[in-house]
Formats: C-alpha cells, sequence, structure tokens
C-alpha cells in the first residue's frame, strides 16, 4: 500500500481562524503532541508575518526532531529568508514557498502577468533551494487557475529545485469530480512530475474539503494538507482525523496507509480545543461528544451484541479512553497517576506535584472526579501562558437587592501585591471592572461562554472569553467550581496573553 504524507498545518493555516491566536508555548506544546501523532510534516508558522511566528517557528525547530518542520513563505526575497532563519537548526527543515496563480488574483489582487509570476515562483524556490534541499511551492488559488498555466508553474519550479508541489483550493471552490480531474491532469501533463511530490490543500467552503482531499489522494496525490478539527482560515482546513480514520476504516477501497497513531487523535483534538478556544461540535466525525454515542433503543441493543452492527470504528482507535472510572478524595497519587497515563499524560515529577494538589482540592468540593475534570484541570494548571500578574484573590457580594461589589487582589510577576474593588451589573462585570482598575489595558469582551465540563451541581464551571485590543483577539479561558471564579481566572488568561504579545511585538 503506498503511505500519504500527512502535513499538518495547525499552527500556521489553523491559526489564521479568526480568534485563534496561540502564543509561542502553546505552538510548541501542540507541536509535540503532533510529533506523538506521527505526522510527517508541521507547518510551524509564517515567519515573516510577525516576531511570535518567528519565534514559535525557531522553538519547534529545536525542539521538536522527528517530523519535518516546515515554515511558510510568500514568494519573495526577505520571506525566503526569514523562513530560512528560522527554521535552520531543524532536524528535518522544508521551506514552503507561495504565489498566486490564478486570474483572478493576478488581476485584482497582484496586478502582475502570468510571465511575472512564474518567473518570480521559479526564482523564490531557487532561493529557497539554495538553503535547503525540501522545497514545496504552491500556486495559490490552483483550483481557479486555467490547468495548463498550472501545468507550466509546476514544470517551472519543479526544475528549479521543488520536491513537494501543492494544488490548494484556497478558496474551498471545487468538486471533488473537479479536483480529482485537475491532480490527474497534473499527474499526466507536467513532464516532470515523477520528480516531485503531488500535494493537496483544501479548504471546506462549501463543506467538501475532506471529500476533495480523499478523491485527489484516490487520483494519485501523495500529501495531504490538513489540520486538528479542521480548524483553519473562514470555514477551515480538511480535517486531519476525519482523512486518516477514513484512509484507515476503508483501506478496501483507498489501498493507502500514513504513519498516524490513531490512538492519539483524541488528546490531540482535546488539546488544539483547549488551546485555540475552538470547541468541537458535538455531532462532529471521529473526536466530536456524540461520535460514538448511541441514543436509539434499537442501535444500543445492537451495539451491546455486536458493535460492528452500528459502528464502523472501535473508539478506542482514535483513543477515546475506555474507563469512565471516576476519582474520589480518597483516590491517592498512585491512582492519580494511573489515571492521567491512561489518558495519555505523562508529567514531570513538578508537574504532577502541582497537578495532585489541584486534584486534592478539586476533589475535596466535588465528589467524584471524572476523566473530563481531570483533563480541565491539567488544561488550567499546565498550560497556563507565563503571568505578568497572577490572580491571587476574589471575593464577591452580590444578589437581587444589593449592587454587585467585587475585589481582587492581584500579584505581578516581580512580586507586587495590588488590590483593588469595584461595582458592576453582575458579579463578573464588578469582577472584571475591578481587575482593569488595576491592570489597565484598554480591551472590549468580544465572547464570554460558560459551560459545566460534567453534569451534576458541583460540576467545573469551563469560562471561554475574547477580548480585543487593536483589531487582535486573545482568548482566555478558566476552570473551577465556582464560575465567577473561573470567569476571572479567563480574563486574566487573556490579559495576561495580550501583555505578552504586546512584549514580543516592542
Ligand atoms: O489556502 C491556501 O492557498 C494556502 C496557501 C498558503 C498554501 O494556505
Ligand atoms: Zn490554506
Amino acid at each position: 500500500m503506498d503511505k500519504v504524507i500527512i502535513f499538518d498545518t495547525t499552527l500556521r493555516d489553523g491559526e489564521q481562524a479568526a480568534g485563534g491566536a496561540l502564543n509561542v508555548h502553546e505552538k510548541l506544546d501542540i507541536a509535540k503532541q503532533l510529533e506523538k501523532l506521527g505526522v510527517d510534516v508541521i507547518e510551524a508558522g509564517f515567519p515573516i508575518s510577525s516576531p511570535g511566528d518567528f519565534e514559535a517557528v525557531s522553538l519547534i525547530a529545536k525542539e521538536v526532531r522527528t517530523p519535518i518542520i516546515c515554515p511558510l513563505a510568500h514568494a519573495n526575497a526577505d520571506a525566503v529568508d526569514r523562513a530560512w532563519e528560522a527554521v535552520k537548526e531543524a532536524e528535518h527543515p522544508r521551506i514552503h514557498v507561495f504565489l498566486s496563480a490564478s486570474d483572478i488574483h493576478l488581476f485584482y489582487q497582484l496586478k502582475k502577468s502570468r510571465e511575472e509570476i512564474l518567473e518570480t515562483s521559479r526564482d523564490m524556490v531557487a532561493r529557497a533551494k539554495k538553503y535547503v534541499d525540501d522545497v514545496e511551492f504552491s500556486p495559490m488559488d490552483a483550483s481557479r487557475t486555467e490547468p495548463a498555466y498550472i501545468y507550466q508553474i509546476l514544470e517551472a519550479v519543479i526544475d528549479a529545485g521543488a520536491t513537494t508541489v501543492n494544488i490548494p483550493d484556497t478558496v474551498g471552490y471545487a468538486t471533488p469530480g473537479e479536483y480529482g480531474d485537475l491532480i490527474e491532469g497534473i499527474l499526466k501533463n507536467v513532464p516532470n512530475i515523477s520528480r516531485a511530490i503531488v500535494s493537496v490543500h483544501c479548504h471546506d467552503d462549501l463543506g467538501l474539503a475532506v471529500a476533495n482531499s480523499l478523491e485527489s489522494l484516490k487520483r494519485g496525490a501523495r500529501q495531504v494538507e490538513c489540520t486538528i478539527n479542521g480548524i483553519g482560515e473562514r470555514a477551515g482546513n480538511a480535517s486531519l482525523e476525519e482523512i486518516v480514520m477514513a484512509i484507515k476504516t476503508r483501506k478496501d477501497f483507498y489501498n493507502l496507509t500514513t504513519n498516524i497513531n490513531t490512538a492519539q487523535i483524541y488528546k490531540t483534538s482535546r488539546l488544539v480545543s483547549e488551546l485555540t478556544g475552538f470547541t468541537v461540535q458535538p455531532n462532529k466525525a471521529i473526536v466530536g461528544a456524540n461520535a460514538f454515542r448511541h441514543e436509539s433503543g434499537i442501535h444500543q441493543d445492537g451495539v451491546i451484541k455486536m458493535p460492528i452492527t452500528y459502528e464502523i470504528m472501535d473508539p478506542k482507535t482514535v483513543g477515546i479512553p475506555a474507563s469512565s472510572l471516576v476519582l474520589g478524595k480518597l483516590s491517592g497519587r498512585h491512582a492519580f497517576n494511573e489515571r492521567l497515563a491512561e489518558l495519555g499524560y505523562s508529567l514531570s515529577e513538578e508537574d504532577f506535584n502541582r497537578a495532585f494538589a489541584v486534584f486534592k482540592e478539586l476533589a475535596d468540593k466535588k465528589k467524584e472526579v471524572t476523566d473530563r475534570d481531570i483533563e480541565s484541570l491539567i488544561a488550567q494548571e499546565l498550560r497556563t501562558v507565563s503571568e505578568i500578574y497572577h490572580l491571587d484573590l476574589i471575593q464577591v457580594s452580590c444578589g437581587d437587592k444589593g449592587i454587585p461589589t467585587a475585589s481582587v487582589k492581584l500579584t505581578t510577576s516581580d512580586g507586587k501585591v495590588l488590590a483593588d474593588a469595584a461595582l458592576g451589573t453582575g458579579p463578573v462585570d464588578a469582577v472584571y471592572k475591578a481587575i482593569n482598575r488595576i491592570v489597565n489595558v484598554p480591551n472590549v469582551l468580544t465572547e464570554f461562554t460558560v459551560k459545566s465540563v460534567t453534569e451534576g451541581i458541583d460540576a467545573i464551571g469551563e469560562v471561554l472569553i475574547r477580548i480585543e485590543s487593536e483589531g487582535i483577539t486573545y482568548t482566555g479561558r478558566g476552570a473551577d467550581t465556582d464560575i465567577i471564579v473561573a470567569s476571572a481566572k479567563a480574563y486574566m488568561n487573556a490579559l495576561n496573553r495580550l501583555l505578552a504579545a504586546k512584549q514580543i511585538a516592542r
């Protein structure tokens, strides 16, 4: 069976999703998890686009050694040089150069001729090739470009040294038949195509990204670009987990394999959801909360008698934890450690001790601590941004008659203790106003959601907020059995991200 190269672009195209910005440490956490998942290529960022992206690519290049690490560069000398600067310490570096190819983009956006585009594409691939052997080229908006012109560009860039040629359906316009024909046409009509891997990159504007990707693999493409949970620009990119599980479950049809360790899919999906703040819809294939739940009595009866009656995949194959055993306040370090291992976490001693202390605190408040509670707790405790302000204390008074009042105490990273109080229209408003009096960074709250992690009155509440400052959105998350405390933690988390981003930008 032929192997399909899985090129993950969660950290580049995925992060381009509105409101999905990640900080450098979060990107590194995701890259490490993608390595465990077994992706072949990680597109780690777009170094020329911001100092944060440059830093993230450099860090991932140094620390994540198994997969190919690939920065993106538009077809411009400075962008290519910056991409190389960021990735040069990788064990397996690649540079990905792209340039628009469709007449629509050339006429309305770039105001360049086809000849100029072809020449720049060739020159920039040649420039990247001076730095590294592994060079990818993408003619952007390929699915709306005349195929004969795509063939010419591809021939030129392969001659200039491109080893992978990627065919983006940039605006998610193609249908499976058309896109498959385009890939087949490329394989037949580009004379030197045997010297490059043909890759596909599909967006989901018409909900066809996975279908288009799979069709093109059937027609001979051997690299597929995708993201965890299908996140990405606008409606997103093709979802990694759906492509990989389609290939695995229907190997009789596709006759293909991947290097993906599917048992890491669920954990990777949860991590990306937690860090980006993009909740996975319950009916999402493979990783949604209902993907393996059977509600109808007839289906339940069938699954009890023989899972294959209504289940085409075993949930364990994608790493959904088999046991729903709960821990409680009598559970000790050993039981907690075992549960963490079953959930796929391996923590350093210091992180384990912190997590165990928080678990004990939670178990005192909550009778049963479930897997989802543990995931939430780990997300909260071990993946915090470096804190410029730490929330020490909040105290709130509210009710239907009085004026909601909040006092807060924060500590700065250099140990200064700051306290203030404020009135508000409700307890969360009062807390946020009190925090604003201390932190004092202008921002607008654009989203606020609270959800309970599990059922039950003692459940942990998870708060997700987004704030906007100078046109940039920052996400914050907080979890606690008290939703006012969770709201305060989420706000502090978002503010710390905002402040850290401003420090990097300076
Ligand atoms: O969608 C697209 O065209 C892209 C390119 C940069 C490959 O993301
Ligand atoms: Zn894209």
